[in-house]
C-alpha cells in the first residue's frame, strides 16, 4: 500500500482537457517516461519526479515497452514506483503504454501483428505489476501488416479488459482516417493520436489538425521541447549532464546545427520579453491550440517538471507575439 501522502493541492492548477470525443480528460501537462527511468538512471531521481508531478496534478504517465535502457526497464522501475508509492492512487493515474517498435529477435518482436501486440502488452503489465493499462497504442504504422489485423488486436485487447482505451501514434492522415474507421465499425473508438509537434516541427498542421478534429480523436503531442533543445541549455554549449551528452541519449550533438541554434537564441529573446524561460514558451506555443490534448513532457529532474507546469499560469499570447515566432519560423531554412 502507499508510502506517501500526495499533496492535498493536486487538482488546484492543472487543466484537464476532454480527449476528443471520449468522456476522458488528460492534463494539459502529461509525463512521459522514455529517458531517465531506465535501469541506466537513478531510481530514486525517477521515483521524486513522479511524486512531484502527481502534486502538480499530472495524472497522465507515458511508457512503451521499449523505454529503458535497457528495453523494458522504464516500465519495470515505473510499476516498482507505482506499488511501493501510488498504488492507492491507480484510479487517479492514466498509465500508457505501447508496442510498435523492435522489442524481442524474431519476426513476432516488433511492427504491428496480433501476435507481437497481444504479446507485448502481457509482457508490460508484468513489468509494471498491473492488471490493466488505460490506453495501449500502436506505437508505428507497419507497412506490411493489413490494418484491420492491428486495429482487430487493439479492439480484442480492450475487450479482453487489458486496455481501457486505444490510440496510434506516428500515423500519416491517411492511415490515421483508415485506423479511426476500422476502429469505429469494431465498436472501440480511436482515444488518441500521439504525434511530434514543436516550434521547430510543424508538420501536423498541414492536415492532421483538421482530420484528428473531425474523427474526434484526441492529441498529445511528444518531444514539445524538441527533446530539450528549446531550453537555454545548449545555447553556449553541451552541458555534461544534458540529454544529447549522454551516451544512451536520443538527442544527438549533431542535431544541434549552428542554424537551429540561430533559431532557439531568436525563440529565446521571445520568451525572456515575454518573462518566461524559453522551454515554458514552447509548452505554452503547443498547448495555444484547442487541437492539442496534452503535452507530453520529458524530464530529467523536479525543478524542469516544476517549472513547466508553472506556464499554466503565466498571460497567453498576444497576436503579434505569434507573428512574431512565426517570423522567426519561417527564415530560412535551419535544418
Ligand atoms: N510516440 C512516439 O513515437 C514517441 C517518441 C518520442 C517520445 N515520446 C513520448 O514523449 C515523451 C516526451 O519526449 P521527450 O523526452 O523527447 O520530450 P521533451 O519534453 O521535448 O524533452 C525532454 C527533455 O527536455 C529537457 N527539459 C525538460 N523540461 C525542461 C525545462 N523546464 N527546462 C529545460 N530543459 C527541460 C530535459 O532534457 P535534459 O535531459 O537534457 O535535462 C528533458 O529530458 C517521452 O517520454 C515519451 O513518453 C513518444
Amino acid at each position: 500500500m502507499s508510502s506517501i501522502k500526495p499533496s492535498e493541492f493536486r487538482y488546484d492548477s492543472m487543466r484537464y482537457n476532454r480527449c476528443g470525443k471520449s468522456g476522458l480528460k488528460l492534463p494539459a501537462i502529461s509525463l512521459g517516461l522514455w529517458h531517465n527511468w531506465g535501469d541506466v538512471d537513478d531510481f530514486e531521481n525517477g521515483r521524486a519526479m513522479l511524486h512531484r508531478a502527481f502534486d502538480l496534478g499530472i495524472t497522465h504517465f507515458d511508457l512503451a515497452n521499449n523505454y529503458g535502457p535497457p528495453s523494458g526497464s522504464a516500465e519495470r522501475n515505473f510499476g516498482r514506483v507505482l506499488s511501493r508509492d501510488l498504488a492507492a492512487y491507480r484510479d487517479e493515474l492514466v498509465i500508457s503504454t505501447k508496442a510498435g517498435w523492435d522489442m524481442w529477435p524474431g519476426p513476432y518482436g516488433n511492427f504491428g501483428s496480433r501476435k507481437y501486440l497481444v504479446a507485448s502488452l502481457n509482457q508490460s503489465l508484468k513489468r509494471m505489476g498491473l492488471d490493466y493499462v488505460d490506453i495501449f497504442y500502436h506505437h508505428r504504422p507497419d507497412p506490411e501488416t493489413p490494418l484491420e489485423e492491428t486495429m482487430g488486436a487493439l479492439d480484442y485487447i480492450v475487450r479482453s479488459g487489458k486496455a481501457l482505451y486505444v490510440g496510434i501514434s506516428q500515423y500519416n492522415p491517411e492511415q490515421t482516417r483508415q485506423a479511426a474507421q476500422i476502429l469505429r465499425d469494431l465498436g472501440t473508438p480511436c482515444l488518441l493520436h500521439q504525434l511530434n509537434y514543436n516550434l521547430l516541427d510543424r508538420w501536423i498542421e498541414a492536415e492532421l489538425f483538421k482530420t484528428m478534429a473531425h474523427e474526434g480523436i484526441g492529441c498529445i503531442v511528444f518531444s514539445p521541447l524538441a527533446q530539450g533543445l528549446l531550453s537555454d541549455k545548449y545555447l553556449n554549449e553541451i552541458p555534461t549532464d544534458s540529454r544529447a551528452a549522454k551516451k544512451h541519449g536520443f538527442l544527438q550533438r549533431s542535431d544541434i546545427t549552428k542554424e537551429k541554434l540561430a533559431r532557439v537564441r531568436s525563440l529565446n529573446e521571445v520568451a525572456n520579453e515575454r518573462g518566461q524561460s524559453l522551454a515554458q514558451m514552447a509548452i505554452a506555443w503547443v498547448l495555444r491550440k484547442s487541437n492539442v490534448t496534452s503535452a507530453l513532457l520529458g524530464a530529467s529532474r523536479v525543478s524542469q517538471i516544476e517549472a513547466v507546469v508553472a506556464v499554466l499560469a503565466q498571460p497567453e499570447f498576444t497576436n503579434e507575439e505569434l507573428k512574431l515566432i512565426d517570423d522567426i519560423l519561417a527564415e530560412g531554412n535551419y535544418e
